[in-house]
C-alpha cells in the first residue's frame, strides 16, 4: 500500500502533486495510506508508485481544489484521505461535490469550516509585541497556538497589513517570517519563546475595558466568538474576571447615571409650560388642561414629549375626537398640526363648520423609534382606556351636542365598541356617556389610500362633517336610548360653581334634536 508523508510546510503542495499521481493510476482510495509525518519527512517514503503520472487524466473544478486545499490543513489525520475519496468521486460524477445531502460534501465542508474559523481567529486574536531594534523597521514578535496547520494560509493576512514592519509569527507548527517585504516559511521553535512584555498590551487592556459593556455581558456567546483556549496569549483577557466581578455594580451605577432629562428639543418646550401645581380635581377645562400635563396614567408619558389637549371653542356644539396626537403635534403641543391635521382642517372649512373643539382618544404620542424618526404606533385598548379618563373629562366640560369620532380608536374610546370602521362609517352610534357620535374615517387612513379611493373617502369624510355641523346646530329632542331609559345627563356632573360660572345649558337641553339616527 503506498503511504504518503506529506509535510508540515508546503503540505497544500504535496498533497496535491501525490493525489493527482495516484489517481491517474487510478488507485483507490483504500489502497493509500496518508500521514503527516513533521517537517523534512520525503514524500512517497515507502513509494511503490511508479515515478511519473499514469495514463488516466485527473479533472478538478477550481471549487474542488478550493475545497480540498482548506480540508487538508484539518487537524484530522483522516482529512488527506476524504480528500483524496473526494478527488477520485469527482473523476465519475462532477455533480456530487455540489450536492449538499452527500455525506462525504458534508463531512468536507464542514472540515473546511472549521480552518476558515481557525484562520478568522488567528487573524482575530494574534497579538504582536514590539521587540527592541535600532533599524529603520519597527520589528515585532507573536506567539499563536492555532488548532489547524493554517500558518501559510493565514500569515498573508499579516503581510498586507502590516507590511511596513518586520515581524516573526511563532507557532508549535512552523513560523512565519516577514522581513524587508518577503514571507517565509521555516520550522517551529522547539519550546515557546519568551517574548518580551509590551507597551501595547497595555492598550489592548484598556481598548478591552472600554468596549466591555458590562450590562451586555453574555458569557456564553463571549466564549463562543473568543474561544477560552486563545484566552491564556490574549494580554487583554487577563482582565475579564475582574471585569464580570464588577459588572453587577457597574450595571447599577449606569442604571442610576441614566439621563433624567428630556431630549434637547424639549427642554423649549417645558421651559414654555406654566410651573403651577397640578389641580387634583379639575373644577373647569383649564384647570382639566393643567392636570392633563402631569398625567402619568399610562407608560406613554414616558416617551412622548408633552400631553397634547384639545383646543377650540370650549362652548362648541361640536366636538372632534381623532387617535393620538403624532409627531408634530407632540413637539407643537397642538391637535392635528401635521399632515393629517392639514387635511381635516382642509375639509373642516370645506364643510363650513361652525365652532368646534378638536381633541384626540389618547392625550400623548406613541411611537417607536427608528433611527432618528419617530414612528406612529397605534395605541392599545389599555392605553385608550386609560386616557379615557380625560376625554371624559374634557367632555364633561365641553358638553358637546354631538361627536365625531375620527377612526377606529377613537370610536373605541367614545363607543366601547372596536368593531370595523367600514360598516360604522357614516352612522350615529350612542357614546358610553350617552352622548351621540357620528363615526367617520381618520384623516391619516385617507392619506394612505390612493387615487379614487382616496377621493372617495375624502369625500364621505366631507360628507360626515357636513352633516354632523348641520345637526349640531339643530335643536330638537332626542330619540329615547334602547332601553327606554333618559339619556344620561352628563352636565349634571358639572355641579355648583362651575356648571353655573359656565353658562351652559345642561346634556339634555342641549340635545333637543330630533332625527338622529341611532345604530346601538
Ligand atoms: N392624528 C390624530 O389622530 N390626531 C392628531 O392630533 C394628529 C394626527
Amino acid at each position: 500500500m503506498p503511504r504518503v508523508a506529506l509535510p508540515m510546510l508546503g503540505a497544500g503542495a504535496a498533497w496535491r502533486a501525490a493525489a493527482r499521481r495516484l489517481a491517474s493510476h487510478g488507485i483507490a482510495a483504500d489502497q493509500v495510506s496518508w500521514a503527516r509525518d513533521g517537517a523534512g519527512a520525503s514524500l512517497f517514503d515507502d513509494d511503490p508508485l511508479p515515478d511519473r503520472d499514469g495514463p488516466r487524466p485527473v479533472i478538478a473544478s477550481k471549487p474542488l481544489i478550493a475545497l480540498l486545499e482548506t480540508v487538508i490543513c484539518h487537524d484530522d489525520p483522516q482529512a488527506p484521505s476524504l480528500a483524496y475519496q473526494a478527488l477520485l468521486r469527482h473523476q465519475r460524477d462532477r455533480r456530487a461535490i455540489a450536492n449538499p445531502a452527500d455525506a462525504l460534501t458534508v463531512r468536507l465542508q464542514a472540515l473546511a469550516k472549521s480552518v476558515r474559523r481557525d484562520i478568522h481567529k488567528m487573524h482575530a486574536f494574534l497579538r504582536f509585541r514590539e521587540l527592541p531594534g535600532a533599524g529603520p523597521r519597527r520589528r515585532f514578535a507573536a506567539w499563536f497556538e492555532p488548532s489547524h496547520l493554517i500558518v501559510e494560509r493565514a500569515t498573508p493576512f499579516f503581510a498586507r497589513r502590516f507590511g511596513d514592519m518586520d515581524w516573526i509569527i511563532l507557532t508549535p507548527q512552523a513560523t512565519a517570517r516577514f522581513e524587508q517585504g518577503e514571507l517565509t516559511f521555516s520550522p517551529p521553535p522547539e519550546t515557546r519563546p519568551d517574548l518580551p512584555e509590551d507597551a501595547s498590551e497595555a492598550l489592548w487592556g484598556t481598548y478591552f475595558q472600554n468596549t466591555f459593556n458590562p450590562a451586555r455581558v453574555k458569557i456564553a456567546a463571549m466564549k463562543s466568538e473568543m474561544p477560552v483556549k486563545y484566552w491564556k496569549n490574549l494580554p487583554e483577557t487577563r482582565l475579564i474576571p475582574q471585569m464580570l466581578a464588577d459588572a453587577e455594580g457597574r450595571v447599577a451605577a449606569m442604571r442610576a447615571a441614566m439621563p433624567s432629562q428630556p431630549p434637547a428639543h424639549v427642554g423649549r418646550i417645558l421651559d414654555r409650560l406654566a410651573r403651577a401645581p397640578l389641580p387634583d380635581q379639575p373644577q373647569s377645562l383649564d384647570e382639566a388642561a393643567l392636570a392633563a400635563r402631569g398625567c402619568t396614567r399610562c407608560s406613554l408619558c414616558e416617551a412622548a414629549t408633552q400631553v397634547v389637549w384639545g383646543e377650540g371653542d370650549p362652548n362648541a356644539a361640536l366636538m372632534i375626537v381623532g387617535e393620538q396626537p403624532g409627531d408634530h403635534e407632540d413637539l407643537q403641543g397642538r391637535p392635528f398640526v401635521g399632515p393629517a391635521g392639514q387635511l381635516l382642517r382642509e375639509e373642516m372649512a370645506q364643510a363650513d363648520l361652525g365652532p368646534v373643539w378638536l381633541t384626540n382618544a389618547v392625550k400623548h404620542f406613541k411611537f417607536r423609534p427608528r433611527g432618528k424618526l419617530r414612528v406612529h404606533q397605534n395605541p392599545d385598548r389599555g392605553e385608550i382606556e386609560h386616557c379615557r379618563w380625560w376625554l371624559d373629562l374634557e367632555r364633561r366640560f365641553i358638553a358637546p351636542r354631538l361627536t365625531v369620532a375620527l377612526g377606529g380608536s377613537a370610536a373605541y374610546a367614545l363607543t366601547g365598541r372596536a368593531d370595523r370602521l367600514t360598516e360604522r362609517r357614516g352612522r350615529i352610534e350612542r357614546t358610553l356617556d350617552g352622548g351621540d357620535v357620528l363615526v367617520s374615517w381618520h384623516p391619516s387612513y385617507i392619506l394612505r389610500l390612493d387615487g379614487l379611493a382616496s377621493q372617495a373617502a375624502r369625500q364621505q369624510l366631507r360628507d360626515d362633517l357636513a352633516l354632523a355641523g348641520r345637526l349640531a346646530a339643530q335643536g330638537g329632542t332626542l330619540p329615547p336610548s334602547p332601553d327606554g331609559d333618559p339619556p344620561r345627563d352628563i352636565c349634571t356632573k358639572m355641579k355648583g360653581p362651575a356648571l353655573a360660572a359656565s353658562g351652559r345649558h345642561s346634556y339634555r337641553e342641549r340635545h333637543e334634536i330630533s332625527g338622529f339616527r341611532h345604530t346601538n
